[in-house]
């Protein structure tokens, strides 16, 4: 052996342990729609990756395997993906409470431009109790997660109104179990952000059986949720429809917000420039998401709804978001 062939088979193997070490993240398969009026819906090869800060990523960005993720309770099968609240590990149950986003083919995460748009899914908050909050939301995030220790493949560059991360644009299309429901954008200006927002909750607004178990829209099985983002260049109303065993049922346009934070028209910009789809289950150990469920605004309790008694009513809590589908207005549905 010459040592002009080892010095070749050094580099050679180096070159190959740092492209492992990007690229060996293995991300869930969860297949999406992008539809349009003209054309119909097109199959998204997309996946889903966990937020940086889930525990396996920890000292390891870009070595999760598909194992990783299901001990994280995440798990996908064609165009749908289950996220648990609660795993199994060590012999124990254990929080997981995962957060994950759409990731595109090309390693970024999935950019949604939805002014005079809408945004369907279906959804299962049938295992989704009282104080827990099945999340399916749009976070104005940087397409490469801002690019550093792996970028979006790593689950890199979160952000939210609440400023985790940092401050950004956050539109909620759904917070939710199986006793309520909440649609709120959450504008930012700047780093000042709306941070309690405008939102729509139908039990809040006197609909006390409309997001039900046995309600007009029966959380106890699966149905479709359409969302739509409605103005050609400013937006006007975000409206919210549900679709139950061929039943549609209207309930939630939001048609302002708070102007000092950028109000609806700021929240259509963001919209516009494209934004990342995030969804988590997770429940308060602070509040214990009254703030969704209880007193006005949901039939909830607080003690049923702490994390301890969550933890030990519900061990098995999960919710299934599936057949993601966004584009042109009416084009998501049909067929
Ligand atoms: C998804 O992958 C399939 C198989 O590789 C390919 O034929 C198809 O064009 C891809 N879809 C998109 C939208 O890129």
């Amino acid at each position: 052996m010459s040592s002009k062939l080892l010095y070749v088979g050094l580099v050679g193997s180096l070159l190959t342990g740092v492209t492992v070490a990007q690229s060996s993240e293995q991300h869930p398969s969860l297949l999406t729609w992008k539809c349009t009026t003209s054309g119909g819906c097109v199959q998204q090869n997309t996946s889903v990756v966990l937020d940086k800060d889930s525990k396996y990523a920890q000292g390891s960005a870009g070595s999760r395997t598909a194992d990783d993720y299901a001990a994280m309770g995440v798990s996908t099968s064609g165009d749908a993906v289950t996220m648990y609240h609660y795993v199994q590990s060590g012999g124990a149950l254990n929080p997981a409470s995962p957060r994950i986003y759409l990731l595109g083919e090309d390693g970024k995460y999935v950019l949604m431009s939805l002014l005079n748009q809408e945004l369907s899914v279906d959804v299962d908050y049938s295992a989704v109790p009282c104080g827990e909050n099945g999340a399916f939301y749009l976070s104005e995030m940087e397409a490469d997660g801002g690019g550093s220790s792996g970028g979006a493949a790593a689950g890199q560059g979160y952000c939210d109104a609440q400023c985790q991360g940092f401050c950004c644009n956050e539109m909620d299309i759904l917070e939710a179990n199986a006793k309520a429901t909440a649609m709120t954008p959450h504008p930012c200006t700047g780093n000042s952000c709306d941070k309690s927002g405008c939102g729509y909750n139908p039990y809040a607004s006197g609909q006390r059986n409309f997001w039900a178990t046995g309600g007009t829209v029966d959380t106890s099985k699966p149905f479709t949720v359409v969302t739509q983002f409605v103005g050609s260049g400013t937006l006007t109303q975000i409206t919210r429809t549900y679709i139950q065993n061929g039943k549609q049922s209207n309930s939630g346009a939001i048609s302002s917000c708070n102007g000092a934070f950028g109000g609806l028209a700021g929240m259509g910009q963001a919209l516009g420039r494209g934004m990342v789809l995030a969804m988590s289950i997770w429940n308060d150990a602070a509040q214990s998401m009254s703030w969704l469920d209880a007193g006005n605004n949901g039939p909830c309790n607080l003690a049923e709804s702490t994390p301890s008694a969550i933890q030990s009513q519900h061990p098995d809590t999960h919710v299934t978001f599936s057949n993601i589908r966004w584009g042109d207005i009416g084009s998501t549905t049909k067929g």
